[in-house]
């Protein structure tokens, strides 16, 4: 008997669709005021991330693996490690992605999924001990 395996978002959405988002995420990042201290963190040219972003989440969504083959085991939060980042950095990333994934023509669903999936891997990435906000300790 033959299995049927369940489709992936990788599958609903495809790599092309996949390769704007994360363009049009970058893009928001290079050019919107809110995220100026996102942007500075990042390197100057930023066609290498884009590239690795596209990879990262083809294989995250279901779709070819040429990140784990090129980078080995993603560490994601590791790989973070050198970046302070806290809870305006995180929302200065989600903004962007927000931006980009509202833009992307797909079933809401698939949006949706996607968006709460990215938004929990976003504040899992924070690694910036917060000082209370003044006034407030
Ligand atoms: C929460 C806020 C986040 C900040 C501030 C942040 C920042 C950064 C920075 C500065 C880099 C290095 C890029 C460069 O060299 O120019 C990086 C790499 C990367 N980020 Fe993020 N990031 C965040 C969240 C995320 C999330 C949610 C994902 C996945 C959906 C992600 C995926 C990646 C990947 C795949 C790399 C490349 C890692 C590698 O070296 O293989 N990041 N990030």
């Amino acid at each position: 008997m033959s299995e049927i395996q369940p489709r992936t978002a990788y599958d609903l959405l495809g790599g092309p669709a996949i390769d704007k988002l994360v363009d049009d995420f970058y893009d928001r990042m290079e050019t919107l005021p809110e995220a100026r201290e996102l942007r500075a963190i990042h390197s100057p040219d930023l066609a290498p991330i884009r590239r690795i972003l596209k990879l990262y989440l083809y294989e995250w969504l279901g779709g070819p693996k040429g990140f784990s083959t090129e980078r080995g085991h993603p560490m994601l939060r590791a790989r973070h490690l050198p970046f302070s980042i806290g809870i305006a950095e995180r929302d200065q990333w989600m903004l962007c992605m927000n931006g980009a994934l509202d833009a992307m023509a797909c079933e809401p669903e698939v949006r949706e999924h996607i968006r709460t999936a990215v938004a929990n891997l976003a504040d899992w990435m924070r690694n910036k001990p917060e000082e209370p906000a003044p006034g407030q300790g």
